[in-house]
């Protein structure tokens, strides 16, 4: 499979790092004490059936053993999470992901002018310092998993919790739900897009502005088709409709069209997908809250997917 990388075994921050050695020391531990057991269980199958007398080495190694591996892997492994990035929400820049059946509401907080940005399933950060998530869910228990970056934490309703991204190189990492959560378990994936701290600037200052108006009598069309099709009830566009309210239904639509995927990274972004998701969702994605279009013609079909796209 090609694209972004999610894998611990290609970490591209110091926590992944830490956690990336964390696996293979475990892997290769467990590897030696499974040769081990089997070559004396083997050693043992060889020799002929005869009554054994107890011996008590064997019985003093068999408590030896485990407690002196373990103890030095738990020992190893403390220290180990120790050296993982302290958490802290005493950051300039706090990013709150709340996750929904079946994507990730994203949204930022500008604690210098107190303004606020909604988007969706994919989060910007800069690269070269510790990110703080606050990670919570308005519906069932998800999973925030980017493997490259960091840790995993369960989304719990009613509790948010903390997990800190670091990234040392700007990329495009993917992440997934780790949580089994319904029918689209699988199709709730992310993508954590690490730039460096003047991209990220520039990234957060061209979503702050609310959705430009649209210019010409097709994105006019697709704007009035947005509000005719009753889209606004669940989505919001700032500039356009919708409340801005903590309990969306869908995603924030504001600059959807800046986005590299729709449907929490089922689909590319683009005029064409835009369509066909708004056409019937339920095909792409069954059992997703997002119903499909009623009869809507398609002239206006391709209208409103413009001017989504143009939504930058
Ligand atoms: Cu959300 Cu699995």
């Amino acid at each position: 499979m090609s694209g972004p990388l999610q894998s611990v075994l290609h970490p591209a921050g110091p926590d992944a790092v830490i956690i990336g050695q964390f696996a293979w020391v475990m892997f290769v531990a467990g590897a030696v004490i499974l040769v081990a057991v089997m070559a004396l269980l083997a050693l043992g199958l060889r020799g002929e059936a005869r009554p054994v007398r107890p011996m008590r080495w064997i019985a003093g190694l068999g408590v030896a053993f485990p407690v002196l591996v373990l103890t030095a892997l738990l020992g190893w492994s403390t220290w180990q999470s120790a050296k993982l990035t302290a958490q802290s929400s005493q950051q300039s820049l706090a990013i709150a992901v709340t996750a929904k059946m079946w994507w990730w509401e994203v949204r930022y907080t500008d604690k210098a002018s107190g303004r606020e940005i909604v988007t969706a399933n994919e989060i910007h950060i800069p690269t070269g310092r510790p990110v703080y998530l606050g990670l919570t869910t308005s519906d069932v228990i998800h999973s925030f998993w980017v493997p490259a970056l960091g840790g995993k934490k369960d989304m719990v309703p009613g509790h948010v919790t903390g997990l800190t991204l670091h990234a040392d190189k700007p990329g495009i990492y993917r992440g997934q739900c780790a949580e089994y959560c319904g029918e689209q378990h699988a199709r709730m994936a992310l993508h954590v897009v690490a730039e460096t701290p003047a991209q990220f600037e520039a990234w957060l200052a061209r979503q702050l502005p609310p959705a430009a108006a649209p210019t010409g009598a097709v994105l006019a069309r697709g704007r009035q088709a947005f509000l005719d099709q009753r889209c606004s009830a669940c989505h919001t566009i700032r500039g356009v409709s919708g409340s801005d309210g903590v309990n969306a239904l869908g995603p924030d639509l504001t600059h959807v069209g800046s986005r590299m995927h729709i449907a929490a990274g089922t689909l590319r972004n683009h005029r064409a997908s835009l369509a066909d998701w708004i056409a019937d969702p339920q095909r792409i994605k069954p059992g997703a809250r997002m119903p499909a279009a009623a009869d809507i013609d398609a002239e206006t079909l391709r209208a409103l997917a413009t001017y989504l796209e143009h939504l930058k």
